[in-house]
Formats: structure tokens, sequence, C-alpha cells
């Protein structure tokens, strides 16, 4: 009997690296069954894009893999801490302001890269930000993302 874990996933603006990775996730976890054992939410930095749905693009490659993104943009705020158990930053300067962003030291301890996970990660952690971007980096992105949920998966199974 596993304890439910609570994962958010941040970027920037919350409409189109995190929403991809909460709706990846969430597929993932439905597929393998323990949907029940995790509770995936996405949240930006930035206030930009409170209340937005996810970018078009982004909906885009999700429903090319049977994906639906639903969630409008939220901002992750420090009391979100309280909340997840895993806090998941989508590139360094994310990782860097949600360290800022941690009231105390069992808050920092929650944070880290999400393309930790990634087994074909090499020189950098970042999923990089595609908003000025077409749509290639967005099926980029969604590899990565992928690569990513899959790794998180299978650690968070393994009680890692
Ligand atoms: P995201 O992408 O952080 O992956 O959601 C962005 C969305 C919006 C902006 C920047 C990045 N923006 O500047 O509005």
């Amino acid at each position: 009997m596993h304890t439910m874990k609570r994962i958010c996933f941040v970027c920037l603006g919350n409409i189109c690296r995190s929403p991809l990775a909460e709706g990846v996730f969430r597929d993932l976890t439905r597929q393998a069954g323990p949907v029940n054992e995790f509770d995936a939410e996405s949240a930006g930095i930035a206030n930009y894009h409170v209340g937005d749905p996810p970018d078009p693009r982004s909906v885009r490659v999700a429903a090319q893999h049977g994906i639906v993104l639903d969630g409008l943009g939220k901002q992750f705020r420090a009391k979100d801490f309280d909340r997840f158990d895993l806090v998941l930053a989508l590139d360094r300067d994310i990782y860097a302001a949600l360290e800022r962003l941690a009231p105390n030291g069992a808050a920092r301890a929650k944070i880290h890269m999400l393309r930790a996970y990634d087994p074909q990660a090499t020189t950098t952690l970042d999923v990089p930000d595609p908003y000025y971007g077409n749509s290639s980096h967005f099926d980029r992105v969604y590899d990565m993302v992928e690569r990513s949920c899959r790794g998180l998966l299978a650690a968070a199974m393994d009680g890692r």
C-alpha cells in the first residue's frame, strides 16, 4: 500500500510546458493503474496567464498522443509547498525562482528538476520555453516531457 504522492509541475506561464507534463503524467498513471496513488497538478511562477486555457500548440501535441489537456492557468504560491511532496521545475530559472519562494528547508527539499528523470538528458536539464517557438519546438518539449514523466513514474513506484 503506497501513500498518495502529490506532484506539482511548474513552468513560467502554466500554459505551454507544465500543463503538458500534468497531462502526460496523468495519462501514464491511468495506463499503469496507480492513478489513485498520485495527485498531479501544474502551475506557473508568473501570473500572466492565470485563468487562461492551455496554449493551442500544447493542446495540439497532446491530442496527437491521445491526451486531452484541461485545467486553467494557476500561479504557484509559497503556501502551495505544503500541498505537494514533489515540486518539479521545467527549467533552471524556474528552479531558482522556486528556491527563492520556498519558505523553509522542508519546502526547498521538495524542488527538483523534471528532467532529472529523463534518461536521455545530457548537457542540460532544461525543457526549453517554446512560447516564442514553432510547432517543432512543442514536439521536442513533448518528447522530453514524456521521457521524464516515464522516468518519474518508475522512480516513484520504486519508492525512490
Ligand atoms: P510556459 O510558456 O512557461 O511553458 O507556460 C510560457 C508561456 C507564456 C509566457 C512565457 C512562457 N509569456 O511570456 O507570456
